[in-house]
């Protein structure tokens, strides 16, 4: 069945109140819930309730036993007569049998839920809908040693003890909402407690629930949420609305958080973290998924979407907001770089397979499918460009405008985008085409000058390319950041400007260009295209020296560092010299940041040369990009050698100074490894043996892991014997052998398949395991499918278990257009093989029958 955006219409009947009430057990809940239903205009239709798994024990219309209701695809059709009454019903559920983790589940003997978006349907019948609005009452009851804390959205009302050993407590919650930012949680929780006063004076009582052997890890997490607050306040004039802010961290978790109305549900790697078990990038992590579910707090939940379509318009708009905040937190450069790596590998590759959409879909089987990097991330960049073209204050004026006009109800990515046009005067008719059409944006640029003159065209051209279901595109808004240097004197020839290209292609003249210019083009990555320019490999070294803009300088080194590869790849050699140079100039650099130099050095990925091919071919981009790193690490030898001592033996702090001397001390432990000089395995074992927190110890992990020698079995060994009892470290001991390069990965990942600690029903464990795995290039593209037999076994046998993440889990083997004859036909295989197998979820159907046809 496909759900069309074109045939959304206004829900026939609105619920403007529900009272839910939970015995809460794990094996049998019963759920009774109340509905004031109310019409909506003037027709004759029944009411329709959603429902998924349940069977109604009752159902009631206005006190008395329904009469006529039917069950049409398990939804409860209830004839009506009147415009007002009130539903009762009544179901049983069963968390401890709902591996599926949506609805009411159990994670380690905590009950808790997961709606969003239609997990609502499997706890209680209701129109499970995001435009469906209603306040919420909740009561539930549980025994009261097995569950002593009870929670739900909103504020505590009312506790109480029962005669027969449960307990009760009730919640409500003020603000309308729609189902699938319904949330509860019953379980034997410690808190780390805080309170946070907003500006206007309330005070909120902040609560983050975990185990009680997990208190002493939740510190970073509550400080996160306290400067998120904050800055929502200061940069968006938003502030909190309840007396309380709750967040419970559970183990089994389909995806990173949930944003629950004052009651959020994470994943327990976004929350918990001390040094010993979390890395740097750990903690980063954590500060913005906390900040994201917070700020969805406005950007989510007081503003909501009308339909799953306009997904985007909180997603990419909160992570936009999360981005904002993170790189106000440290480096605004690094952040930046770190934004696009992830876009480049995940949402580039998604635009250019079979599973491309525009980041408002038109069409979807199954919505869980469409929690991609294109609405997240592509959305985050639409967002980005709009602040861009409109200059701060207008963008703010054009958020205010938002938040105020449609505060408690459900819009739409056009609503923003008229607040935005309104605000600001700037005419986004165009612009509007970013959510509509699919593919990444391709610009060519050259640049021609004339010494006479003193003048300089900038020719520009873009090419939208077509993806599956859409052909012949219309140019699109493009604001790129430009500046020109003189290639002489390393000067800067003028400001930077800001070119918007609207046409198929266009010359921008610049004056007073008195030596022949160098161009800095997309700056901070203005515009999310990819970009085809003719400047040479000195260009680009004299940008990755000379450039102003931290962004421009990285993606300098970066298009050099892939030029470089790109013809080795194809030519099987390539002269590494202006690579090498500018590596040793960068490392010398005393002015840069030394996590900025970290991200400078670092060769681009496998996956990512493979991208700029036109057949990937996994063994040579390989040897390609060995041969560059053993050339660097060789000539470079005594550079990578001192970057492995900064900061040894001071004391871990968590600094952004100490976190740079990390990440570059990491890289350089890396190099060494591929240089093949007798002692390396040796430093990273050192590294390995001293190291009193996460980031070295699996730093120096990871160095070894693609080696073979006695460290890396002794290393391997102790890392399992020290954490065996801490599922989040043991994922990174999963994934770290996952990851590893070396001729025997996919024998090495079978047979940890059948590891006593790995499980397919924990989807963190799945994941660190099979999507690692499957992103390993050389590994999962081993000749002879081995590696695609394999991942589709594990996708089949996930698939009963939890649809979601086995679907999500799937598109690696959909790229085989992109690779030779041979591996095309094993990986098209596999998807007929899931296809044709009976009984695969929907989930799983939709990503694998659109891989095959895109
Ligand atoms: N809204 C959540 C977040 O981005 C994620 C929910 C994901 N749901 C899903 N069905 N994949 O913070
Ligand atoms: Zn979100």
């Amino acid at each position: 069945v496909v759900t069309y955006r074109r045939d959304h219409q206004a829900p026939a009947w609105l619920v403007p109140e529900v009272a839910l009430d939970f015995a809460l057990d794990p094996t049998l809940t019963r759920v009774r819930t109340r509905l004031s239903v109310e019409r909506n205009g003037t027709h004759d239709l029944p009411l329709r309730l959603d429902g998924a798994g349940q069977v109604p024990l009752s159902v009631t219309v206005d006190g008395a036993p329904a009469e006529g209701w039917t069950i049409e695809d398990e939804q409860l059709v209830v004839p009506l007569t009147g415009d007002r009454h009130v539903i009762e019903t009544e179901v049983e559920v069963a968390p401890d049998r709902n591996t599926q983790l949506m609805g009411l589940y159990a994670s380690g003997g905590i009950l808790c839920t997961q709606c969003e978006a239609e997990g609502f349907r499997r706890i209680t019948y209701f129109p499970d809908r995001p435009d469906v609005l209603a306040t919420y009452r909740v009561r539930m009851s549980a025994d009261r040693r097995r569950f002593p804390v009870l929670l739900a959205n909103g504020d505590p009302v009312a506790q109480g003890e029962n005669a027969d050993g449960t307990h009760w407590a009730e919640w409500h919650d003020p603000y309308p909402k729609p189902s699938y930012l319904f949330a509860l949680v019953a379980g034997d929780l410690a808190v780390n407690r805080d309170t946070f006063t907003t500006r206007s004076g309330r005070e909120v009582a902040l609560g983050i629930w975990v185990r009680a052997a997990d208190l002493p890890k939740t510190a970073h997490a509550l400080d996160a949420l306290k400067l998120s607050m904050a800055w929502d306040e200061r940069v968006y004039g938003r502030e909190y609305d309840l007396d309380v802010f709750n967040i419970v961290a559970v183990d089994d978790f389909n995806f990173g958080a949930m944003e629950n109305k004052g009651l959020n549900i994470f994943n327990s790697r976004y929350i918990l973290a001390d040094p010993d078990t979390a890395t740097d990038y750990d903690y980063d992590a954590i500060a913005a998924v906390v900040a994201h579910e917070y700020f969805h707090n406005w950007s989510g939940n007081r503003v909501t979407c009308r339909d799953w379509f306009q997904l985007s318009l909180k997603e990419g708009f909160t992570v936009y907001r999360d981005q904002s905040f993170s790189a106000d937190q440290g480096s605004a450069a690094v952040k930046r770089i770190e934004d696009v790596r992830g876009l480049r590998a995940a949402q580039f590759p998604e635009d250019a397979g079979p599973l491309a959409h525009p980041v408002r879909p038109e069409s979807y089987i199954e919505i869980s499918n469409f929690y991609t990097a294109t609405i997240y991330n592509k959305g985050a960049e639409l967002i980005r460009m709009m602040a861009t073209m409109l200059g701060d204050a207008a963008f703010r004026a054009g958020a205010d405008l938002y938040f105020d006009r449609h505060d408690g109800t459900a819009a739409t990515c056009e609503d923003f985008v008229r607040c935005m046009e309104e605000a600001s005067g700037v005419d986004l008719a165009q612009f509007r085409l970013w959510y509509s059409q699919a593919g990444t944006p391709r610009v060519s640029a050259s640049v021609e000058h004339e010494p006479g003159s003193g003048r300089a065209l900038l020719h520009l051209a873009q090419k939208v390319p077509d993806t599956p279901g859409q052909s012949g595109k219309a140019p699109q808004v493009l604001p790129l950041r430009v500046r020109l240097f003189g290639s002489a004197t390393g000067a800067p020839l003028g400001v930077e400007r800001l070119v918007v290209l609207r046409d198929a292609a266009e010359s921008i003249a610049f004056e007073d260009v008195t030596e022949r210019p160098v161009v800095s083009l997309n700056r901070g990555f203005s515009a999310p295209v990819i970009i085809e320019s003719d400047r040479t490999a000195a260009d680009l070294a004299f940008l990755a020296r000379h450039d102003d803009d931290p962004f421009a300088r990285y993606e300098a080194m970066q298009q050099l560092m892939l030029d470089t590869l790109v013809a080795a790849t194809v030519e099987g050699e390539a002269d590494h010299r202006a690579v090498v140079e500018a590596v040793a100039d960068t490392l010398d650099d005393p002015a840069l940041d030394r996590a900025f130099v970290a991200e400078a050095v670092l060769l681009p990925s496998e996956n990512f040369i493979g991208d700029q091919l036109a057949t990937v071919d996994p063994e040579a981009v390989f040897t390609a990009r060995e041969a560059l790193r053993r050339a660097l690490a060789r000539a470079l030898d005594q550079r990578w050698r001192a970057a492995c001592d900064l900061g040894e033996r001071v004391p871990y702090t968590y600094t952004p100074a100490a976190k740079g001397a990390r990440r570059l001390r990491n890289v350089a432990l890396h190099y060494l490894q591929a240089g093949g000089a007798a002692d390396a395995p040796a430093l990273a074992w050192a590294q390995f043996e001293a190291a009193d927190n996460m980031t070295d110890r699996q730093g120096a992990l990871t160095a070894l892991a693609s080696g073979h020698s006695d460290e890396r079995d002794a290393a391997l060994a102790a890392f399992y014997a020290r954490y065996a009892d801490n599922p989040l470290v043991l994922d990174k001991w999963f994934q770290t052998q996952a990851l590893a390069s070396r001729d025997d990965t996919p024998a090495l990942v079978a047979e940890l398949a059948r590891h006593p600690d790995f499980s397919l029903a924990n989807p963190n464990r799945a994941r660190a395991l099979i999507g690692a795995f499957a992103v390993n290039q050389r590994a999962f593209h081993v000749a002879g499918g081995a590696g695609y037999r394999w991942l589709a076994d594990q996708l089949l046998a996930l698939d009963p278990l939890n649809p979601q993440t086995s679907a999500r889990l799937l598109p690696p083997l959909g790229r085989w257009r992109r690779f030779d004859p041979a591996r095309a036909a094993l990986m098209r295989a596999e998807l007929e093989r899931i296809v044709a197998t009976p009984g695969i979820s929907k989930d799983l159907f939709e990503q694998a029958s659109k891989s095959l046809e895109g």
